[in-house]
C-alpha cells in the first residue's frame, strides 16, 4: 500500500471521462479528495458523484489562463489545499499535414502543452504550501517514443510537455515539488472501446503484454509518482505500454 495518500486533495484535469477518470478513481479508492475537472460541467458532476463524497466538480478549459485560475481556486474553496495536480487534459484530433488547417494545430497545443503551463502555473502557489506536493502530467508514447500518421501536432504537443517538464523540475525542486509524466500506450477509453472488437483485437496483437492497457494502469503508475515513495524521483517519465515500444521490428514481436 502507497503511503500518504489518503486525505490528499488531488486536481485532475480531463477527469470526466477516459484515462483521466481512471486517474481520478484510483485516487479516490486510497483515499484523496478528489477534483474532477472538465470543460463539460454536468459530465464532471457525474463522474464526481460516482466517485462518491470525496469528490467534488468544476467546469475549466485548461487552454485558458482565466479558467485555468477558477480552477485552482474551486479546488482550494473545496478542500482547502491542492497537494497533487495531475495535468491530464488532451485533445487528439487525427489530420495529415496535407488537409490540417493552422487553427488545428493551434487548437492542439493550446490544450495539450499550454494547457500543462497553465495548469502547474495556476496551481503552484497552493503547491508550494504542502509538504508533499507533487505534479503528474499525462504525456504519450507518440510524440516523444513513437509516431503516427495525422498526430504531427499531437505527437509534437506530448514531446513538448516532456521538454517543459525537464525544466519544470528544476524550477519546482526549489518548493520541494516534484513533477513526472506517464507516458500510456493504447489505453482502453469510451472512445476506442468504439472502434470495434476487430480493430481492439489488432492493436492489441502488436502489444508483447497482448492485450491493451487500462485506465487504472494509467492510474496506478500516476499514483506511485504522487506517493511518499516516490519522493527522489522527478523529471522522469513512466511508459505504461504493455511493452508496446520495444520490438525493433515485427519479427521480433513474433518470434
Ligand atoms: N487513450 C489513449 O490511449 C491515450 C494514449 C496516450 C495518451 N493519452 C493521453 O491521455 C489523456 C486523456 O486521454 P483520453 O483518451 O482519456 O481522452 P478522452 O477520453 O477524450 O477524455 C479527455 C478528457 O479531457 C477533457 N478535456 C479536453 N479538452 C479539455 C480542455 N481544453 N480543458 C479541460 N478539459 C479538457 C475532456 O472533457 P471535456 O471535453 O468536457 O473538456 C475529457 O474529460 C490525454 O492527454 C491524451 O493525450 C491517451
Amino acid at each position: 500500500m502507497l503511503t500518504s495518500i489518503a486525505g490528499r486533495v488531488v486536481l485532475v484535469t480531463g477527469a470526466s471521462k477516459g484515462i483521466g477518470k481512471g486517474i481520478a478513481r484510483v485516487f479516490a479508492r486510497h483515499g484523496a479528495r478528489v477534483m474532477v475537472v472538465s470543460r463539460n460541467l454536468a459530465e464532471a458532476q457525474a463522474c464526481a458523484a460516482e466517485l462518491g463524497p470525496n469528490a467534488r466538480a468544476c467546469a475549466a478549459d485548461v487552454s485558458d489562463w482565466a479558467s485555468c485560475q477558477a480552477m485552482a481556486e474551486a479546488t482550494v474553496d473545496a478542500f482547502g489545499a491542492i497537494d497533487i495536480l495531475c495535468a491530464n487534459a488532451g485533445t487528439f484530433p487525427q489530420t495529415k499535414i496535407e488537409s490540417m488547417d493552422p487553427a488545428e494545430w493551434d487548437a492542439v497545443m493550446a490544450t495539450n502543452l499550454k494547457g500543462s503551463f497553465l495548469s502547474v502555473k495556476t496551481c503552484l502557489p497552493h503547491l508550494k504550501k504542502s509538504d508533499q506536493a507533487r505534479v503528474v502530467l499525462t504525456s504519450s508514447i507518440t510524440g516523444p517514443i513513437t509516431g503516427f500518421p495525422g498526430w504531427t501536432h499531437y505527437g509534437a504537443s506530448k514531446a513538448g510537455q516532456l521538454g517543459f517538464m525537464r525544466t519544470a523540475c528544476i524550477e519546482l525542486a526549489n518548493f520541494g515539488i516534484t513533477i513526472n509524466a506517464v507516458l500510456p500506450g493504447n489505453i482502453v477509453t469510451e472512445g476506442l472501446a468504439d472502434l470495434g472488437e476487430d480493430y481492439l483485437k489488432t492493436m492489441a496483437a502488436s502489444i508483447p503484454l497482448k492485450r491493451l492497457g487500462s485506465v487504472d494502469d494509467v492510474g496506478n503508475a500516476a499514483l506511485f509518482l504522487a506517493s511518499r515513495e516516490a519522493a527522489y524521483i522527478t523529471g522522469q517519465t513512466i511508459v505504461v505500454d504493455g511493452g508496446q515500444v520495444q520490438p525493433e521490428s515485427l519479427e521480433a514481436l513474433n518470434a
